[in-house]
C-alpha cells in the first residue's frame, strides 16, 4: 500500500495531468524549477488590462486548445516579459498560445524569445505566430549562460483579441552555480537593450512634455508608434513632444532598427497632476557642514535664516536632516526608531511643525542596511516601521543611503523597493530620494522603486578636480560633471538624476566636504567664486535637485548672488524637466569645452558653454547647435549678466569663456 501511495504521489507531482489540469514539476533533471507565474508580474509590459498569474488575462483558468494549465501567465500583446537569468538558468519551457476565451482566428500574435548575453548581444531562441483556436507552441530552449531572456509578444498588425497565455512556463535553475538569486522579472528600463534613455516617463496634464529617445547603438534608426493624442514625433530630433490633457497611464512604442534587427520597446507615460517631483526639488542638507553636530537649534536657525534671505521664495523648500539625528548606534529594544533627545529636546514633530509653519518642508535620512554611513541604526528590515515613524513625525522627504548594503544591483532594487512601498503605505506624501551613488546605474531602474530622484555620483568634495586621485570618498566638480554629462536621456519630469549637494558657500569650511584637506591635490579645500558659479550653473542645466550644504545662517553677498539667480533657477525648474543635452565636447584652442542645450517649456533654449581648461578661450556658438534654424536672428540673453543681450543669427554668437567658467544664455525668438 505504502509503495502504491509513493508511486501515486510521484505521478501527481511530476509534469502531468491531474484531473486534466497540467501542472509543472517541482524539480527537473536535478535542477530547481522556477515558475514564471511566481515572479513579480508588475514589471512586465502588457498591451491591455494587467497580466495575471495562473489565470488568463480575463481571469479564467488558463486554457489553450482545450487543455487547462494550473501555472502560467495570462497577458496581452503587445507585451514583453524580461527575465534576468544571472547565467545560471538551464532551460526555459512553456506552452504558448492564445487563450480559448477568445473566438478562433481573431487573436494573432507574433512571438520572439531571445537570449541576451553578458556582452549585450541577442540571439533568437524561438519565434513564430500563435492564433486563437490554433495550435499550442511548445517552447523548450537552452538558456544557459544568458544574462536575460526576453519574451516579446507583438500584436502582429492589430491588438484586439491577443489574449496570450505563457502556460506551464518555468525555468530550470542550477542553484549550485553561485548566482545571486534565481531568475526574476526586470523592467525594460533595466534591461535597456535597444534604448539608452528613460522608458518610464511622466508628465503633468496640460503641461508640455518632451521625451528624447536614444538607442544604445549610435547608428540605430528610431521611430515611434501608438503615440497618444496630443503627442507628436519629431523625427529629426528623435523626440516626442506635446501635451496630454487627461490623466492616465499611456503606452507608446519606440521602434529601434539596427543591423536588420528590429526591436519594439514599450514606453509607459504616466500623466498625473499629483507627481511627487514634477520639477527637481530644491533645499538644504545638514551633512557637509554639520555632520553629527546637527540639532534642533541649528535646524531652526537655518530655517529662519533661509526665510530672512528669501530662499523659500526662490524655491529652496526642503530643509533636510542628514545622517546622525539618531539616538543611538543600535535600534532601541522596542524596535522603533528614536532621535537624539539631547539634540532634539522638543522632538521631531515639533521640528517639522515649526519648519512647516515657516513655509518649508522637512527631510530625514536613513540607509538600506543595518547601519547608516556614519554608523547609526538604519532601516533594513524595518522599512514599514520607519516609514510610518517618518510620516507620523511629519517628514516630507527621505534620503535613503546605501552604506553597508550588498553590492548587487538586484539587491539594491529590492531594498529600495521595500522602502519605496513602505513610504507609499505610510499615509504621507514623502519624496523618496535614493542615494546609492551611481555604481548600480539607478537612472535605469530607480523610478520603479518609487523614487523620483537618485544620486548619480559619489560624495562631492569642496574641490574642483581630483583627477586620478578621485575615489568613492573624494570627487570634485569635474568628476561629477564626467558622470552627469552622459546621463541626460535618463532624466525627465519626476525622475531626476541628482549630482549631489552643491559646494557654493562652503569655502573650505565644511566637515566631510573638506575632510582630510591636507591630502587634497593642492593641500586645501575650497574653490573660486567662478568655480562655485560653474557648478551651480551645470547642476541647474542637468536638472539636478539643487541642494545647498553650507551654513546658510550667514550668507555673503557673493554667495547669495549665485544661489539666488532667478533665471538660472527657472532653467532648472522648467516644467518640461529636461536635462541639458551635451551637444559638443571638444578641444578649443587646446582647452576642453563642453556645450550643453536644455529645451525649455516655452520653446526657448538654455545654452551653457563650459571651459574646463586653465586658459581663457573664444567660442562661437551657432543657433543650429541648439536646433534653432533659419536666417532670422535669435536673442541671446546672458543669465549671469556677463555681456549685454545680443541678437545672433546663423553667423553665431561670439563669446569669451574664462578658465572654469560656464557661460549660460537663454536663447529665444523674442
Ligand atoms: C553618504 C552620502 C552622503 C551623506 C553621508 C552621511 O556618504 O553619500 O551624502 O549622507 O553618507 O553619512
Amino acid at each position: 500500500m505504502k509503495r502504491l501511495l509513493i508511486a501515486l504521489f510521484a505521478v501527481l507531482s511530476s509534469s502531468v495531468v491531474a484531473q486534466n489540469v497540467i501542472t509543472p514539476p517541482t524539480t527537473e533533471e536535478g535542477f530547481k524549477v522556477i515558475e514564471l507565474s511566481k515572479m513579480d508580474l508588475s514589471k512586465t509590459t502588457c498591451g491591455w488590462s494587467t497580466p495575471k498569474a495562473n489565470k488568463s488575462i480575463e481571469g479564467h483558468p488558463i486554457t489553450i486548445a482545450g487543455k487547462t494549465y494550473a501555472s502560467g501567465v495570462g497577458t496581452h500583446a503587445t507585451g514583453r516579459i524580461n527575465v534576468k537569468l544571472n547565467g545560471s538558468a538551464m532551460r526555459f519551457k512553456a506552452q504558448l498560445g492564445i487563450d480559448d476565451e477568445v473566438v478562433p482566428n481573431k487573436g494573432n500574435v507574433k512571438y520572439t524569445i531571445k537570449g541576451i548575453g553578458e556582452n549585450g548581444l541577442s540571439s533568437v531562441l524561438a519565434e513564430g505566430t500563435i492564433v486563437s483556436g490554433g495550435l499550442t507552441q511548445n517552447i523548450d530552449v537552452d538558456v544557459n549562460g544568458y544574462k536575460y531572456l526576453i519574451i516579446d509578444l507583438d500584436e502582429n498588425g492589430e491588438n484586439s483579441y491577443d489574449h496570450v497565455d505563457v502556460a506551464n512556463a518555468y525555468f530550470t535553475w542550477d542553484d549550485d552555480e553561485g548566482a545571486a538569486s534565481p531568475p526574476y522579472i526586470v523592467s525594460n528600463d533595466e534591461i535597456g537593450v535597444a534604448l539608452a534613455c528613460a522608458t518610464a516617463v511622466f508628465s503633468q496634464p496640460g503641461v508640455r512634455f518632451m521625451h528624447k529617445i536614444r538607442a544604445s547603438q549610435p547608428n540605430a534608426l528610431i521611430s515611434v508608434s501608438n503615440l497618444p493624442k496630443g503627442l507628436k514625433w519629431n523625427a529629426e530630433r528623435c523626440l516626442v513632444d506635446g501635451s496630454i490633457k487627461k490623466e492616465g497611464v499611456y503606452t507608446y512604442y519606440a521602434i529601434v532598427e539596427n543591423d536588420g534587427e528590429v526591436q519594439k520597446m514599450p514606453i509607459t507615460l504616466t500623466v498625473s497632476k499629483d507627481l511627487q517631483q514634477p520639477v527637481p526639488f530644491m533645499g538644504w542638507l545638514s551633512w557637509n557642514v554639520w555632520e553629527e553636530a546637527i540639532d534642533e537649534k541649528i535646524m531652526l536657525e537655518t530655517a529662519n535664516a533661509a526665510k530672512r534671505y528669501g530662499l523659500d521664495k526662490l524655491g529652496y523648500q526642503y530643509l533636510c536632516l542628514d545622517d546622525w539625528w539618531h539616538c543611538c548606534k543600535e535600534r532601541p529594544a522596542d524596535g522603533f526608531p528614536d532621535w537624539d533627545h539631547a539634540k532634539f529636546p522638543n522632538g521631531m514633530r515639533y521640528l517639522t511643525d515649526t519648519l512647516h509653519a515657516l513655509g518649508f518642508k522637512a527631510g530625514i535620512y536613513s540607509d538600506a542596511a543595518a547601519h547608516t554611513c556614519a554608523g547609526a541604526f538604519a532601516s533594513y528590515g524595518y522599512e514599514k516601521v520607519d516609514a510610518k515613524a517618518y510620516a507620523d513625525w511629519g517628514f516630507d522627504l527621505l534620503k535613503y543611503d546605501y552604506c553597508g548594503a550588498p553590492p548587487a544591483a538586484e539587491e539594491a532594487q529590492r531594498r529600495y523597493t521595500a522602502m519605496g512601498n513602505a513610504l507609499k503605505e505610510s499615509g504621507r506624501n514623502i519624496l523618496f530620494y535614493m542615494c546609492e551613488w551611481g555604481p548600480r546605474e539607478p537612472w535605469k531602474w530607480g523610478a520603479e522603486t518609487g523614487a523620483t530622484c537618485w544620486r548619480c555620483t559619489y560624495d562631492s568634495r569642496d574641490y574642483w578636480d581630483w583627477g586620478s586621485k578621485a575615489n568613492g570618498g573624494h570627487i570634485g566638480v569635474i568628476q561629477g560633471v564626467d558622470v552627469m554629462k552622459h546621463l541626460w536621456a535618463y532624466s525627465g519630469v519626476n525622475r531626476f538624476n541628482d549630482a549631489d549637494m552643491m559646494m557654493v558657500g562652503l569655502h573650505g569650511t565644511g566637515r566631510s566636504s573638506s575632510y582630510d584637506a591636507a591630502n587634497y591635490p593642492t593641500g586645501r579645500a575650497g574653490m573660486t567664486q567662478e568655480e562655485y558659479q560653474s557648478q551651480f550653473s551645470l547642476w541647474a542645466m542637468y536638472a539636478s535637485p539643487l541642494t545647498l550644504s553650507f551654513d546658510i545662517r550667514n550668507i555673503s553677498d557673493d554667495d547669495l548672488r549665485i544661489i539666488s539667480n532667478k533665471e538660472m533657477i527657472a532653467i532648472n525648474q522648467d516644467r518640461m524637466g529636461q536635462a541639458a543635452e551635451l551637444v559638443s565636447d571638444t578641444l578649443v584652442s587646446g582647452q576642453q569645452v563642453e556645450v550643453y542645450v536644455k529645451d525649455l517649456e516655452n520653446g526657448d533654449m538654455a545654452v551653457a558653454v563650459f571651459n574646463r581648461g586653465a586658459e581663457p578661450i573664444h567660442y562661437t556658438f551657432f543657433p543650429e547647435q541648439a536646433y534653432l534654424k533659419g536666417n532670422k536672428p535669435y536673442r541671446f540673453h546672458d543669465v549671469w549678466g556677463v555681456s549685454p543681450d545680443k541678437m545672433a543669427g546663423p553667423e553665431g554668437y561670439d563669446m569669451q569663456v574664462l578658465p572654469h567658467q560656464t557661460r549660460v544664455f537663454r536663447v529665444s525668438r523674442k
